[in-house]
């Protein structure tokens, strides 16, 4: 059997990514209108959860729902995964159940041995490595904003943490420059990084990094896990604000985004995610849309 995962950008290909944007813009058009569409009837997705989430478990759990099917939460503190039974055998007795499995967790390598155990597909809900489903949200917002994202740039800004590596992996697939912009000892990981040829560049001057930029993102300086280096890194990461000053070199037409949660005048100004270029409430709303895409993309794949 021939099994689709998302657990990277990488795993579909270009032609895949842009429909599954066509098709989110098409199921929000529906949703919007109040039209029910339900290619999921009946079908179930178990959602294992390592770390703390809203949007993510949301977006699933009503995206699931409206698509006719139903969905499991499962933290990992009320299931024996919590009392260290393997990701192997809770993969196989959790795929012979459901239709689907999405997992948010730390290590990478779990989500990859849940997926080579798994008879249905698996989805990475964010791992310390790449957060894949929040730039499919991201992509549909600059689309329909925007227009197509291919030969733009973009511009992160702050740690080569999960979010910037699914970034890189966007720009091989949507086919756009990315300029890196981190504090020293804050790079992308390398082979990442290198994958994407002359389609990344990384520097440690964020005024460099968004010069006349289409998109500037950013992301906490501390990710789930890092909690206790939050302090060392509000010193490092000093000079990494997304703020009036910075917009002003990138384009004009700018726009700004988040995956969220924000820590306000910490990463970003409070009046930059709450200005005008500002499109991070639609970018969150996009989870729901996008993720259906990718739910129904997965799902139905015979
Ligand atoms: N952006 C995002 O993944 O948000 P949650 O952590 O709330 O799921
Ligand atoms: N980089 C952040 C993203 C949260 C959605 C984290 O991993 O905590």
């Amino acid at each position: 059997m021939n099994i689709r995962h998302f657990l990277t950008l990488l795993d579909l290909s270009n032609e895949e990514l842009q429909g599954l944007i066509k098709q989110a813009i098409k199921i929000k058009t529906l949703h919007k209108k109040g039209e029910l569409y339900q290619p999921l009837k009946g079908k179930v997705l178990g959602m294992i959860f390592e770390k703390s989430s809203t949007r993510t478990r949301v977006s699933f759990e009503a995206g699931i729902a409206q698509l006719g099917g139903s969905a499991l939460f499962l933290s990992s503190r009320d299931t024996q995964l919590g009392r260290g039974e393997p990701i192997a055998d809770t993969s196989r007795v959790l795929s012979s159940m459901v239709d689907g499995i999405t997992i948010r967790t730390f290590e990478h390598s779990k989500v990859e041995t849940l997926a080579r155990y798994s008879s249905v597909p698996v989805i990475n809900a964010l791992t310390d490595l790449y957060h894949p489903c929040q730039l499919l949200a991201d992509i549909q917002t600059f689309t329909e904003h925007r227009g197509n994202i291919k030969d733009k740039t973009v511009t992160w800004i702050g740690d080569g943490n999960n979010m910037c590596h699914s970034y890189i992996n966007a720009a091989i697939r949507f086919n756009f420059k990315l300029n890196i912009a981190c504090p020293k000892g804050y790079e992308p990981d390398t082979n990442i990084v290198k994958n994407a040829g002359n389609l990344v560049a990384i520097t440690h001057d964020p005024f460099e990094a968004a010069e006349k930029s289409h998109l500037l993102v950013t992301d906490v300086w501390a990710s789930m896990g890092q909690e206790e280096e939050q302090n060392k890194r509000e010193k490092d990461f000093n000079n990494f604000q997304v703020n009036k000053n910075l917009m002003s070199v990138a384009d004009k037409d700018a726009l700004f985004m988040h995956c969220l949660p924000a820590h306000r005048d910490e990463e970003v100004s409070a009046e930059v995610i709450d200005g005008e270029q500002s499109v991070v409430w639609d970018e969150a709303e996009n989870r729901l849309h996008a993720q259906k895409a990718l739910l129904e993309f997965l799902l139905t794949k015979k």
